[in-house]
């Protein structure tokens, strides 16, 4: 029994010490999902991640037009309370620069579930 417990020790022990090792920003970006620190950023997820997961919404890719009328829908259908226009741009500019089309193929891309060029 004694002989186990040392040997499971001893493979754990380095597991551990990985763990330990890992930096602490990796989980602080984890939380954003993987999208970028700029303006906007607290800003969406403190207001779109109020109802639903972020995942729900970093797993879209849309245009600033798209991005417009997802705002329009939580807004008109879903209970979203309309933000100030100031708010509101900084939301927009982030989406549409950080959730796009492109970057969204990115993203995809990175985590090899796209093929291609
Ligand atoms: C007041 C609550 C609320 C807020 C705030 C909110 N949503 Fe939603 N959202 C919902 C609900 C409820 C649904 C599910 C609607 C449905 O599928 O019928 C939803 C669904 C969605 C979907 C999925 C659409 C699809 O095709 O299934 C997206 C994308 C989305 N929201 C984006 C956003 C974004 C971006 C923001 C911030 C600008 C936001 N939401 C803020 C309530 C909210």
């Amino acid at each position: 029994m004694t002989g186990f417990f040392a040997r499971l020790c001893a493979l754990a022990a380095p597991l551990f010490a990985v763990f330990l090792l890992l930096p602490p920003a990796v989980e602080a970006e984890d939380a954003y999902l993987g999208l970028p620190d700029a303006a906007g950023r607290e800003e969406v997820f403190a207001y779109c991640g109020a109802c639903h997961s972020m995942q729900l919404v970093v797993q879209q890719g849309l245009t600033r037009h798209g991005w417009e009328e997802i705002l329009e829908w939580m807004i008109d259908e879903q209970g979203m309370a309309q933000l100030e226009a100031e708010e509101e741009k900084l939301v927009l500019d982030y989406l549409a620069e950080h959730v796009s089309p492109e970057t969204q193929k990115e993203r995809l891309r990175a985590r090899g579930l796209l093929g291609g060029g």
